[in-house]
This record gives structure tokens, C-alpha cells and sequence, in this order.
């Protein structure tokens, strides 16, 4: 079989990573996959840079939303940013029918559903495993393991760098902005750190994560968002002593009053499964009418992780087994209004 030709846009954790990736497990996903996955061409700011991957072999675009036109299968966005250069390429690609691959999930989160109606328009596969909980397949989880069930709520770890901070602040009686310097050093935050510490990277998972469960249409402006800015050691060790942790928790619920979504520190109960999910680990706890409790656990962000997600999707599409983006077709979306969280 032919190989799947991939543009790749973003060179920095996760694009490297990608092509690291493919690079150390080649056989073995050209055995999955059925066929060999191929970077023909890249893009980023920077032709100079030095990361530590050999891209003198792929194409270089200097123009990123170019690359919708070089002649490849797929293009792969791992640029970030809600609109700009990602969502330019994003709505190009699609435009020209073809399958786009992502990591972005500010972008999803406000761009989402006209994507979603672009790929679906196109007939071509819209894939972002990596944009919730990094190496944790938990969108494929929601998306076709849960299929068969009905969700009423789901909440979780959505947010390494925060987590990261929190724990190491416990565990090691850290500074939070020392931490946080290693976070970012690690490659774990976002490009401004300040969507971590502020919870709008965690309440856009959270809100593909309630459309994915509860068959909504993804509404981020409806999280209720509070950060970890304001939480000092002295909390940290106030909360040990009664017995809690404080954990970044993003929980949304659908009920008869409409859809509930909220992203805030909690206490959590030192003997409860949140409490030891510690460093960069996320978690994702959802609940089925018949499959019961399912969670989801594993690296939430990094290198290796999240370029294994995005590698994921791509094997899916080399297969041909892509599904809906959001696990049923945009217009059998519902839209089910906020719930009143009682804080803003
Ligand atoms: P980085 O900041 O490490 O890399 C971003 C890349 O995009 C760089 O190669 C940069 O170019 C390029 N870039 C930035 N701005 C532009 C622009 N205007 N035009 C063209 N190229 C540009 O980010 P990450 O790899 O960490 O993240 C990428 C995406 O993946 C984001 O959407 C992020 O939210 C998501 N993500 C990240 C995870 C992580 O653990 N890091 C985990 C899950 C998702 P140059 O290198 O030349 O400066
Ligand atoms: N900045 C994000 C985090 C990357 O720390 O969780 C993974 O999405």
C-alpha cells in the first residue's frame, strides 16, 4: 500500500516528539497501520533551529497555511493557539478535503463544532486524541469504547503543569513559580503558562471531554473557571492535615437543569484514586449506565505522550477507521444551556 503523506506544522515538544516518534517505532507502526506513515513536508517559525531531530530531509514551507497545498494526506497542527496561523490552516485543509490532525485544544474548544461541520461537509477524518490528558486515550475511550452508554458525568486531572505544581508544592514543600519554571522547562505548559495556572487550558478539555460524554455541542464559554494562582503552601499544608489534597479538578455533569461544567481546586480525601495521581499524570473518571465507573489514567502531557496520541490518530486514518469528531454527526448534537454553577 501507498505511504500516508503527512505535513506536519509545529516543530516544537510535540511535532519533535511526532517525528522522534516515527522515527524510533517505525516498523512497528507500518505494521499497524498497514502502511508506512511518511513526514513529506514541515512547517515552523524558525528554519534554523536546532531540535534536536533531523529535518533536512522534509520539504520546508515557510508559510505554514501553505501547507494545506503541498501533496500530502493529512495535515498534522501542533502550533497552538486558538485562531491565527492554526485555525488558518485548520479551515484550509479541511476546505481542500483533506484529513486534519490536531493537538489544539483552545482551538477546539472555540472552533470545534465549525470544523467538525467542515470535516464532516468534506467527508474527511477530524482527529485530536492528543488535546485531552496527552498520552491517555481517552477521547477513543469516550468516543467508541463508551459508545453503548449513557455518561452523567465525567471529571478528572485534566491539566499536567498544574498538577505538576500542586504536587511537587506538597510533596517537596517547593516554591510554585520554581516549580512551574520546571514545568515549563520539562515542556509540559503551554506556550503563555498562564492557561494552565488560571484553569482555561483544563476548561477546554473539559469542554470536549462533556461533548464527547453527553452528546452536547461543546460550549467553553459555559465553564466556571478558577486557577491554582491563589493557592499558597500554607493551604497545601492545611489541607494535609485534615486529611485532603488539593487537586485542579474539571467536572461536568448533564442534568434536568442543563449542562453543569466547572474547573476549580478541590480538596480531595487522601485515600480517594485523585488524591494519588501525582506530577504530570492526569486522570479521567466517567460513568456509564452499564459499563460502570471508567477511569482513565497515564502521562497528560510531554513529549513522548502526546506524540504518541497524535500518532494514534494518524494510524486510525491510515486505515480508514475514522469516526465522527465528536462521536455523532455536528447536527445530532444537542444543546443542552448552562447549568447554574453559582460562580463566575
Ligand atoms: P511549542 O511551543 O513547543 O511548539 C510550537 C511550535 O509551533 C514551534 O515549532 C513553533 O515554531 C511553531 N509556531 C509557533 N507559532 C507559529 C506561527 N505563528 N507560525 C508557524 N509556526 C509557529 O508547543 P507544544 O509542542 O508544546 O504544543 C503544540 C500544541 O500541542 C499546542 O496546541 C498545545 O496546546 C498542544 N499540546 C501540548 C502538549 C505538551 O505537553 N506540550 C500536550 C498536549 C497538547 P519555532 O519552533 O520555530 O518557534
Ligand atoms: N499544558 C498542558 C498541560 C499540556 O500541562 O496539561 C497538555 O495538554
Amino acid at each position: 500500500a501507498e505511504a500516508l503523506r503527512v505535513a506536519l506544522a509545529g516543530l516544537g515538544t510535540v511535532g519533535s516528539g511526532v517525528i522522534r516518534v516515527l522515527e524510533a517505532n517505525r516498523a512497528l507502526i507500518e505494521r499497524r497501520a498497514g502502511r508506512a506513515i511518511e513526514v513529506v513536508a514541515v512547517s515552523a517559525r524558525d528554519r534554523t533551529k536546532d531540535r534536536g531531530v533531523d529535518i533536512s530531509r522534509f520539504e520546508w514551507i515557510d508559510d505554514t497555511v501553505a501547507l494545506a497545498d503541498v501533496g500530502a494526506d493529512v495535515v498534522v497542527e501542533l502550533v497552538g493557539g486558538a485562531d491565527g496561523p492554526a485555525l488558518a490552516l485548520a479551515r484550509a485543509t479541511l476546505g481542500r478535503g483533506k484529513a486534519f490532525v490536531t493537538a489544539n485544544k483552545a482551538m477546539l474548544a472555540h472552533h470545534g463544532l465549525e470544523l467538525a461541520e467542515a470535516a464532516e461537509k468534506a467527508g474527511v477524518p477530524l482527529k485530536f486524541e492528543a488535546a485531552v490528558a496527552g498520552g491517555i486515550p481517552v477521547i477513543k475511550g469516550l468516543r467508541e469504547g463508551a459508545a453503548a452508554n449513557e455518561i452523567a458525568r465525567v471529571q478528572g486531572i485534566l491539566n499536567g503543569t498544574c498538577n505538576f505544581i500542586l504536587s511537587k508544592m506538597e510533596a517537596e514543600g517547593r516554591d510554585f513559580g520554581d516549580v512551574l519554571a520546571e514545568a515549563q522547562a520539562l515542556g509540559y505548559a503551554e506556550a503563555d503558562p498562564s492557561f494552565d495556572i488560571d484553569g482555561v487550558d483544563a476548561a477546554h478539555k473539559l469542554s470536549i471531554l462533556a461533548s464527547l460524554s453527553f452528546g452536547t455541542r461543546p460550549a467553553f464559554d459555559d465553564v466556571a473557571i478558577r486557577g491554582i494562582r491563589q493557592i499558597l503552601a500554607g493551604d497545601i499544608a492545611e489541607a494535609a492535615a485534615l486529611g485532603y489534597r488539593i487537586r485542579l479538578i474539571g467536572q461536568a455533569e448533564l442534568g434536568q437543569g442543563g449542562l453543569f461544567q466547572r474547573v476549580q481546586p478541590q480538596l480531595v480525601p487522601q485515600d480517594h484514586p485523585l488524591a494519588h495521581v501525582t506530577g504530570s499524570t492526569n486522570a479521567v473518571v466517567a460513568e456509564g449506565n452499564f459499563v460502570g465507573r471508567l477511569l482513565f489514567q497515564g502521562a497528560g502531557a510531554g513529549d513522548g505522550p502526546t506524540a504518541s496520541a497524535v500518532i494514534a490518530d494518524l494510524i486510525d486514518i491510515a486505515r480508514g477507521e475514522a469516526g465522527p469528531p465528536f462521536a455523532m454527526p455536528v447536527t445530532a448534537l444537542a444543546d443542552a444551556g448552562p447549568a447554574d454553577t453559582g460562580a463566575r
